[in-house]
C-alpha cells in the first residue's frame, strides 16, 4: 500500500525567528532557506513581509532563490498585509499567502473587540483578496486549540468557499492534549463541507511540552501538513520540532505516513540553525542533541557494543550522525573501556583489562568523563603499547 504523504511546512524563518536574540540577517536566512530546500521541506515560511523592511527583503530574496519548495509569507487578515506579502512573493516559483485571524472567544473579544459573525466576514474577505494574487492560499484560525469546534467548523467552511487551499489549525498557546487536538482534527474532517478538497495543517506550540505529540495526533486523524521548525525553536517554548515528527513517522511505518525529507541531512541542518542563531539545543534534545546517541551506563554500553539495537531505536547514520558514542564514566564497565581503548589503538588482553579497570574506576570517580588523552595516559602508566 502506498504511503500517505505528510507535507512538511517549515517555519524556522518566521515563527522560529521570533525567538528573542535569534534574529538573522538576509544572508543567513538565504543560507538556511537553501538548506531547507535541499533537506526536502515542501513549504518554507520565509517571514512576515509587512513586519519590517528587512523581513520584506528577506522574503523577496528567498522567493527568488528557492528552487523546489513553495515559499510562503504570513499576513494578518487585512488588505495592506496581503498586498505587501504578494509583492514580496512575486518572484517565487510556487508562492503561498498565509493569512488568518484569531477565532477563540478571547481573541475575538480582547484582540478584536468583535463578534463571531464579523470575524467570519473578515476571514472570507482576507482569503478572497489573497486569492486575487496567488492560487495557493493558506488560512490560519489563530488559537484554534481553544476555539469551539462548531464555530471553527463554520469559519473553515466559509474560507474553503472563498478559495483557501490549506487550513491551518494552530494550537497557538500550546494548550491542547494530544487526544483533544486529534479529536478536533477528526471533528473538522467529519463536519466541514469541502474539507476533502483542502489540506488540514497542524501548527502546535510547546508550552506544555506537547507540540510534537499534538502534531502526530493531528496527522493520525487526517491532517496532511505539519508546521514545524528545526530544533523546535519558536515563540515562547517553541514549535513542533521538524526532526522529531519526521523521525516519528519514519520509525513507525505502520502509520502509513511519510515525508519528503532526506533524514540524513537532519543533524547538519540542526547544526547550521544552532550556529546561525547562536542558540544551542540542550544535550538531551531528541534526534539531534549531543547525547541523543551517547551511551554512558555500563549496562547500556555493554548492550550497544554487542548490538546497537539493544538500546537504539534509530540508526544514527539515518539522521547524519556518524556513530553512536560510548562515553566513559565511573558507570562504565570493562566492555566499554576495552572498546574505547581499541578505538584509540590498544587491543587489551583479559589480564590487562582486569589490571587496568580498577585504576580506571578510581580516575573516573574524580572526573566527569574519561577522554582519549586519559586512556593514553592510563596505558602509558601500565606500560601498554599500541597494537600493531
Ligand atoms: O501560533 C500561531 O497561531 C501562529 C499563526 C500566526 C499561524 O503562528
Ligand atoms: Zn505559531
Amino acid at each position: 500500500m502506498s504511503k500517505n504523504k505528510v507535507q512538511i511546512f517549515d517555519t524556522t524563518l518566521r515563527d522560529g525567528e521570533q525567538v528573542p536574540g535569534c534574529k538573522l540577517n538576509t544572508q543567513q536566512k538565504l543560507i538556511i532557506a537553501e538548506r531547507l530546500d535541499i533537506l526536502g521541506v515542501d513549504v518554507i515560511e520565509a517571514g512576515f513581509p509587512i513586519s519590517s523592511p528587512g523581513d520584506f527583503t528577506s522574503v523577496e530574496a528567498i522567493a527568488k532563490l528557492v528552487k523546489n519548495a513553495t515559499v510562503c509569507g504570513l499576513t494578518r487578515a487585512n488588505q495592506k498585509d496581503i498586498e505587501v506579502a504578494a509583492d514580496a512573493l512575486k518572484y517565487a516559483k510556487k508562492p503561498r499567502i498565509h493569512t488568518g485571524i484569531g477565532t477563540s472567544d478571547s481573541h475575538i473579544l480582547y484582540k478584536f473587540n468583535s463578534t463571531q459573525d464579523k470575524i467570519i466576514e473578515r476571514a472570507i474577505q482576507a482569503v478572497a483578496y489573497a486569492k486575487t494574487f496567488v492560487e495557493d492560499v493558506e488560512f490560519y484560525a489563530e488559537d484554534a486549540g481553544r476555539t469551539d469546534n462548531v464555530y471553527l467548523a463554520r469559519v473553515l467552511e466559509q474560507v474553503i468557499k472563498a478559495g483557501a487551499t490549506v487550513l491551518n489549525i494552530p494550537d497557538t498557546t500550546g494548550y491542547c492534549l494530544p487526544d483533544e487536538y486529534g479529536a478536533k482534527i477528526k471533528f473538522l474532517k467529519e463536519n466541514v463541507k469541502g474539507i476533502d478538497n483542502v489540506i488540514l495543517s497542524c501548527h502546535c506550540h510547546n508550552d506544555l511540552g506537547l507540540a510534537t505529540a499534538n502534531a502526530i495526533a493531528g496527522v493520525q486523524n487526517g491532517a496532511r501538513q505539519i508546521e514545524c521548525t528545526i530544533n523546535g525553536i519558536g515563540e515562547r517554548a517553541g514549535n513542533t520540532a521538524l526532526e522529531e515528527v519526521v523521525m516519528i513517522l519514519k520509525q513507525h511505518p505502520y502509520l502509513n505516513l511519510d515525508t519528503n525529507i532526506n533524514t540524513k541531512l537532519l543533524y547538519s541542518t540542526s547544526q547550521l540553525v544552532q550556529q546561525s542563531m547562536g542558540m544551542v539545543v540542550q544535550p538531551n534534545k531528541a534526534i539531534i542533541g549531543e547525547n541523543a546517541f551517547a551511551h554512558s551506563s555500563g549496562i547500556h554500553q555493554d548492550g550497544v557494543i554487542k548490538n546497537r539495537e539493544t538500546y537504539e531505536i534509530i540508526d544514527p547514520a539515518d539522521v547524519g550522525v556518524t556513530e553512536s558514542s560510548i562515553v566513559l564514566t565511573a558507570r562504565s564497565g570493562r566492555a566499554a573501556l576495552a572498546y574505547r581503548a581499541k578505538n584509540v589503538g590498544y587491543e587489551l588482553t583479559k589480564i590487562q583489562l582486569d589490571d587496568i579497570y580498577p585504576q580506571f574506576l578510581k580516575f573516573a570517580d574524580h572526573h566527569k568523563e574519561v577522554n582519549d588523552e586519559d586512556i593514553h595516559h592510563l596505558m602509558e602508566l601500565n606500560h601498554i603499547s599500541k597494537s600493531k
